[in-house]
């Protein structure tokens, strides 16, 4: 039941995606030339977010809307049986939406924050309204102004309160690291001295659909060129993890990081999450994979958020609070040069892209190991520019184990033929193993990369030891930060893990089964019970 429900949302994720792309088109220029007076663009789009879809009439069947862009209007259709739900701003099926009648979405009161003359006192800033409040009210999550207009603009561009412009006199290795437009190589060195780093990430449950093919990729013999073994990083979430095979993958060497506690599927819920929402996701999950994973060395560092739904500045507060180093769920929109991982001291190098725009805009002590679009294109030096792809799962137009090969090395030889960013290759494993293809592949890709001496498959940790301390190629054998763990043989901790059977009061009628190598907790953890201890009782 709850699986045909996961999938049926899965599918309409996907068919939207699809739709966004293929169906957005400039709308036509002989519309406006046949009737010039009922479209005047320049009206429409004035003072309006460029990201937000809005009807030109409430006639016809509520599938079409559009956006304004630099070149006019673009127009999007759902397909049919859906509608566009103005609210949502998503497409969605005919029956639920209830919008069809709304032209826009209501308009938020602004504050007055940019004046020739200032209106207030220092120190205070104009509401909407025109009264004067602190500035430290400004986006800090609690209306203040009576119009509550104050926390209306709180964009990373707009926020009164917003983390300085890069400052590189300021910003100084090892703990910060900016540039200007997001593309400056650490260390100032050459691009022919740096080493390409891939990072394979893995996003979900580990178990027994996949362990298989992390033993497959991972195999042990594929080593880097300082002779360590390839490294992969998990962002793990929890319902259905296998922390047996978790606490193997950790003794190999690869990262394990966290992708919250329930997982749940409602995307708006994590976008609007509270700090204490992220807390008990994000910290909890780290608590339960270190307790039933056995991790004790304090390497679970790093956040992914579910649908890669930033929180904002919640999220990074909690963050620096509970001393994860990174995040990695912020993606860069497909640009002609890729761009370094930042820390978020100073403000983001690049706009906020998707993720509901709830990017932090303050200053945060957190890196941002940025996720750079894939290009999709079949053929780039051909093809017309398409919108790129964060997880290689979105980049819907790959059918075939061939286009999927064209897709890494295109993408390989844009990072290393011009800044040497570190390419991000993220997977659901169940895409490769959907086709047997893929994974053959994907390790043929990675045998193609080995061959070479300046390519190394790397974890996210590694990425940072490596910026914090930027060596070139001719030194990287004697890297020290990058022979931990360098080639480990030897068998799990325990051959046959418990295999718990447990229920928890928060989720009613379910019984699940906790793989560990250490001992079953009363009850399975959950996001109010995280040890699985039993609720504390007043
Ligand atoms: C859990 O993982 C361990 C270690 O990889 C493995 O031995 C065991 O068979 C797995 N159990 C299940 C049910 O997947
Ligand atoms: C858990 O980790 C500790 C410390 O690394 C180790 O001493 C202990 O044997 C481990 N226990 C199991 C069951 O893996």
């Amino acid at each position: 039941m709850t699986v045909s429900m996961a999938q049926v949302i899965k599918l309409f994720g996907l068919l939207c995606l699809v739709v966004t792309i293929a169906a957005e088109v400039r709308v036509k220029r002989q519309d406006e030339d046949a009737d010039p007076d009922s479209i005047n663009v320049e009206e429409l789009c004035k003072d309006r977010p460029g990201d937000e879809y809005f009807r030109l009439s409430t006639d016809g069947d509520c599938r079409e809307v559009v956006r304004c862009t630099r070149s006019g209007l673009k127009q999007i259709t759902c397909p049919s049986g859906l509608a566009f739900d103005i609210e949502k701003q998503t497409c969605d099926w005919k029956a639920k939406v209830t919008t069809c009648d709304k032209k826009e979405k209501p308009r938020k009161v602004l504050p007055i924050l940019k004046t020739d003359e200032p209106i207030c006192p220092e120190g205070k800033l104009s509401c909407g309204n025109g009264e004067c409040i602190d500035k430290e009210l400004f986006c800090n999550g609690k209306p203040d102004c009576k119009d509550e207009s104050d926390e209306n603009a709180c964009t990373v561009e707009l926020d009164p309160n917003r983390a300085p412009d890069c400052d590189p006199t300021q910003c100084v290795l090892p703990d910060c690291f900016c540039s200007a437009d997001g593309t400056r190589i650490p260390g100032n060195i050459e691009p022919q001295q740096v080493p390409q780093m891939i990072t394979i990430t893995f996003n979900g449950a580990v178990n027994v659909d996949n362990i298989d093919l992390y033993e497959d990729i991972f195999n042990g013999q594929r080593q880097n060129p300082n002779g360590c073994q390839i490294r992969g990083t998990y962002f793990v979430s929890h319902k259905y993890t296998n922390y047996s095979a978790v606490q193997d993958l950790h003794r190999k060497g690869h990262e394990i990081s966290v992708f919250s506690l329930t997982h749940k599927d409602d995307p708006n819920y994590w976008t609007q999450g509270t700090y204490d929402d992220w807390l008990a996701e994000m910290a909890g999950a780290r608590l339960i994979v270190e307790r039933f994973a056995n991790i004790t060395d304090g390497s679970i560092i790093g956040v992914r958020a579910p649908y890669l739904r930033v929180g904002g500045n919640k999220q990074f507060e909690m963050m620096a609070d509970q001393f994860f180093v990174y995040d990695a769920s912020i993606t860069a929109s497909l640009g002609r040069v890729p761009i370094w991982p930042y820390t978020l001291y100073f403000r983001m190098p690049h706009k906020c892209n998707g993720n509901a725009h709830n990017c932090p805009s303050r200053s945060h002590p957190v890196w941002e190991m940025v996720m750079n679009e894939l290009d999709r294109r079949d053929d780039p030096t051909f093809d017309e520019s398409l919108p790129g792809c964060h997880m290689v799962d979105s980049c819907s137009n790959i059918q075939s184990g061939e286009q999927f090969g064209r897709l890494l090395r295109h993408n390989f030889n844009r990072h290393y033929n011009s800044n040497r960013a570190p390419l991000g290759l993220h997977f659901h494993a169940s895409w490769l193993k959907s086709k047997k293809e893929y994974r053959e592949e994907l390790i043929k890709f990675i045998e193609e990369m080995l061959g070479r001496n300046d390519v190394f498959f790397v974890t996210m940790l590694q990425v940072i030891q490596w910026m914090q301390n930027p060596t070139e190629l001719n030194a990287l054998r004697d890297f020290q930060e990058w022979k931990e763990k360098c080639d480990v043989k030897g068998q799990p901790y325990c051959s046959l893990p418990n295999a718990c059977p447990l229920t928890t009061r928060e989720l009613p009628g379910e019984t699940l089964r906790l793989f560990t190598c250490m001992e079953c907790p009363n009850n399975y953890p959950w996001i109010l019970d995280p040890t699985g201890d039993g609720f504390s009782k007043k």
